[in-house]
């Protein structure tokens, strides 16, 4: 067993850190005032690569592994959650979903512009009357023979307004339940799809949420992905993934948290001495660093079954579970830690602790990756 990363890691994540340093957190705290996250800054993480971190070379991607792809997330996140859920998104449910299970014409047609940045995407299983309970998918897609007709409503899309391709799964045949559900490739502007307001929210404000009405649009049929009947085993096998990308956001808003927090306990200074010599101060630096570590265990774990080809649907769940719980406890201990300070915007805590809370709710809320895990462990 080696715990430690290897010199090609240790450069990925440094130039990920010193991204996130120079081009992230200058206007971190305006993007989220003003909920807005500029198209420039996409196109700087296209060109370093980060949009297509996992995909092979030959379709536009950085042929990265896994290890190398969370490592990029810890540290976008710890300055800005808005851009790593986009660049979590792009990666592993979009591109991921493609590279593994489209067509070879789809992956030259789509996947060779979003694995570059030169396209964004988005994926769509969610609709009002389908969050966690995801086969009850009431967006229908109709066969009519060299196409299919959409109709329907999805609600919480990320990237919603700036995508280019949608991965959107409808049930194409209600009597045969989960197995009569597909995933179609969509585009903007294809007639009858219309994207409603930008959601107005507590956390990830940079990132656009929005509500996508699908009136009619016609898609052809070579836009289906997989066999007739795998769309939802396809949002099921890319959520596995998609889980590790959101576990390391999880656990990079909870490392940016600490480090705020470690440093300003040894500036600020009361009864006469640096916070942090105060035990109760110190006693929580110590559970944060252990909570962080423990939770980057498993992320890492989860992230190495990947790479390893193993199974990853449990490993990814118990990464995504736990790291989302240190996100939320620790980010608001962050906060305590700088008291007052804490509560304005100038030190960032207040935000960390405002978009860790959305870890713990997309790609399966908690009480869903338990339900995940429990099963497994049931299995055996
Ligand atoms: N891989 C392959 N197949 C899988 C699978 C997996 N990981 N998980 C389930 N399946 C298969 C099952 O084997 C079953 O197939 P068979 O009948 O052929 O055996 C079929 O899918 C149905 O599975 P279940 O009976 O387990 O289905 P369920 O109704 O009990 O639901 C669930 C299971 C895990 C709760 C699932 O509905 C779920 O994950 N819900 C959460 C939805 C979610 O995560 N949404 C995220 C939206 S995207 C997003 O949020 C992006 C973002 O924010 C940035
Ligand atoms: P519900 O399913 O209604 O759940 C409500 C509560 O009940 C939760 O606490 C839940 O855990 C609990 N619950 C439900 N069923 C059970 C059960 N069986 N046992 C125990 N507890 C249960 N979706 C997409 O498809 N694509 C996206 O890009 C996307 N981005 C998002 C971005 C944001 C900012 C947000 C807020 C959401 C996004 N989502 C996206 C949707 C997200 O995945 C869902 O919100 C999530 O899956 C929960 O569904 P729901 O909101 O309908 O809650």
């Amino acid at each position: 067993m080696d715990f430690s990363l290897t010199e090609e890691h240790i450069m990925i994540r440094d130039a990920a850190r010193d991204f996130a340093q120079t081009e992230l957190l200058p206007g971190v705290i305006e993007r989220d005032n003003a909920q807005t996250f500029p198209d420039e800054l996409v196109r700087k993480m296209g060109d370093l690569g980060f949009m297509g971190i996992m995909v092979d070379p030959k379709y536009g991607g950085s042929g990265m592994d896994a290890i190398s792809y969370v490592l990029i997330m810890e540290e976008l996140s710890k300055i800005d959650a808005s851009a790593s859920v986009m660049v979590s998104v792009n990666n592993s449910l979009v591109c991921y979903g493609l590279e593994a299970y489209g067509t070879e014409e789809q992956k030259q047609k789509y996947l060779t512009k979003l694995a570059t940045g030169e396209s964004i995407g988005a994926f769509c299983l969610s609709e009002p009357e389908a969050g966690s309970d995801a086969t009850s998918q009431k967006t229908t897609a109709i066969d009519m023979g060299d196409h299919y007709v959409i109709n329907g409503t999805k609600n919480w899309i990320t990237n919603g307004g700036r995508s280019d391709v949608y991965l959107v799964i409808a049930q194409t045949d209600r009597e045969k339940g989960h197995k009569g559900i597909n995933a179609f490739i969509v585009e903007k502007g294809m007639p009858g799809f219309d994207i409603g307001p930008k959601e107005d929210k507590l956390g990830i404000r940079g990132s656009d949420t929005h509500t996508l009405q699908f009136n009619d649009v016609k898609v052809p049929k070579e836009n289906r992905i997989g066999e007739d009947g795998f769309g939802f085993k396809f949002a099921m096998k890319t959520l596995s993934g998609g889980r590790i990308g959101i576990a390391s956001q999880a656990l990079g808003i909870a490392a940016g948290a600490y480090e705020l927090a470690l440093k300003y306990s040894k500036e600020r200074k009361a009864f006469g001495t640096e916070i942090c010599n105060h035990q109760a101060i110190a006693f929580k630096l110590a559970d944060m660093h252990t909570e962080i570590e423990a939770a980057r265990m498993l992320v890492m774990k989860a992230a190495w079954d990947k790479d390893q080809g193993n199974n990853y649907d449990m490993s990814s769940a118990m990464a995504k579970l736990y790291a989302s719980k240190v996100a939320m406890e620790q980010t608001v201990e962050a906060v305590q830690i700088h008291g007052g300070n804490g509560f304005v915007k100038e030190y960032h805590v207040e935000r960390l602790m405002r978009d860790a809370k959305i870890t713990q709710i997309y790609e399966g809320t908690s009480e869903i990756q338990k339900i995940v895990i429990s099963r497994g462990v049931i299995r055996g």
